[in-house]
């Protein structure tokens, strides 16, 4: 029997990463792609996530396996482009540059385009879309009504793009980025502020991911925001993906709820399963009950911070 069409879904390629750590240590050859993380993050909220963008043809078999069991991945394209592999080399302070490791790039981070023919999986309640900003109407387009979070890339987050980053922002319901993004967009420390100027440049619900620090949630004409606070976890691993992962969870919780600083739990929950694994999490046997646990922690730690 055929499993029923995800209602959540994650738009963003596949991406092999080659992890570099500050002290030298690396971990080659590990899923990744923000489009994955976030699938995640759908998962650990307890949802079948769909998966779409693409993959490359030499992706090794054992991830795509796990792909396979882990997703719906009808919405995966199998192009006859080498996969894309990336050094993901991580700093003292967090800093991480991506240096990527093939030629042929663009159509990963752009394809299936929104207005393309067949996209997977059409009557989805959310999604989460990991693209720069000319790709957003197009898939609010597709999904007139569903949940959908932009989670901005890093490429453009500079001031000088600021144009391009506000053309993004009326078709998204949430949108996430993250903080040391924000402040270079934005030029300023003070995440309050950032907070402030997202609602006034036009962003409906706006989820800023501070990572150690948690997060802050609020929506236009709100005059505070929710923090919440980051989960403890018993070793951070591997913060790579954290921010996708929580952009996974988050629009499970808003889709499903409609209630802003629960959906923010949902995001720090998803991504504190995130920091426990190098590259993509694995799926825990207890992840229910470690769910609920969390979930419990998130909401005890919620505060409000004035606008
Ligand atoms: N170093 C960390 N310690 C504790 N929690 C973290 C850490 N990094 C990330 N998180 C958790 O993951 C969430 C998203 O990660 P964040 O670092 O904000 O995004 P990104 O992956 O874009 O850098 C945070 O809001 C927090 O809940
Ligand atoms: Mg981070």
């Amino acid at each position: 029997m055929a499993m029923p069409s995800p209602d959540y879904i994650a738009v963003g390629s596949v991406i092999i990463d080659d992890i570099v750590y500050p002290d030298g240590r690396t971990s080659m050859a590990v899923l990744g792609g923000g489009g994955t993380h976030a699938a995640y993050g759908m998962v650990f909220a307890g949802e079948r996530a769909g998966l779409v963008g693409l993959a490359g043809r030499d992706l090794p078999a054992d991830i795509r396996q796990r792909l396979e069991s882990d997703f719906d991945t009808a919405g995966l394209a199998w192009t006859n482009l080498p996969q894309v592999r990336a050094w993901q080399i991580f700093e003292w302070d967090g800093t991480r540059n991506e240096v990527f490791r093939v030629a042929v790039l663009e159509p990963f981070m752009i394809e299936p385009l929104a207005d393309g023919d067949a996209v997977a999986y059409p009557s989805a309640a959310g999604l989460t879309l990991l693209r720069e900003p000319e790709y957003v109407a197009g898939w609010r387009a597709r999904y007139p009504e569903a949940a959908l979070l932009w989670e901005p890339t890093r490429a453009f987050m500079l001031s000088a793009d600021r144009e391009r980053f506000l053309q993004g922002l009326p078709h998204a319901d949430i949108v996430s980025p993250n903080l040391l993004e924000a402040q270079t967009m934005y030029d300023t420390a003070d995440e309050v502020e950032i907070m402030r100027r997202l609602l006034a440049d036009g962003v409906k619900i706006a989820a800023l991911r501070m990572g150690e620090l948690g997060s802050l949630v609020a929506r236009s004409g709100d005059e505070r925001a929710w923090h919440i606070p980051a989960i403890d976890v018993a070793e951070i691993v591997d913060v790579t993906g954290a921010g996708n992962t929580y952009c996974g969870g988050f629009v499970v919780g808003w889709g499903r709820k409609r209630d802003l600083a629960l959906a923010g739990c949902y995001g720090a929950v998803a991504a504190s399963f995130a920091l426990e694994h190098v590259g993509c999490a694995r799926i825990p046997a207890n992840l229910a009950t470690e769910w609920q646990r969390r979930m419990a922690e998130a909401r005890a730690g919620l505060r409000e911070v004035p606008l």
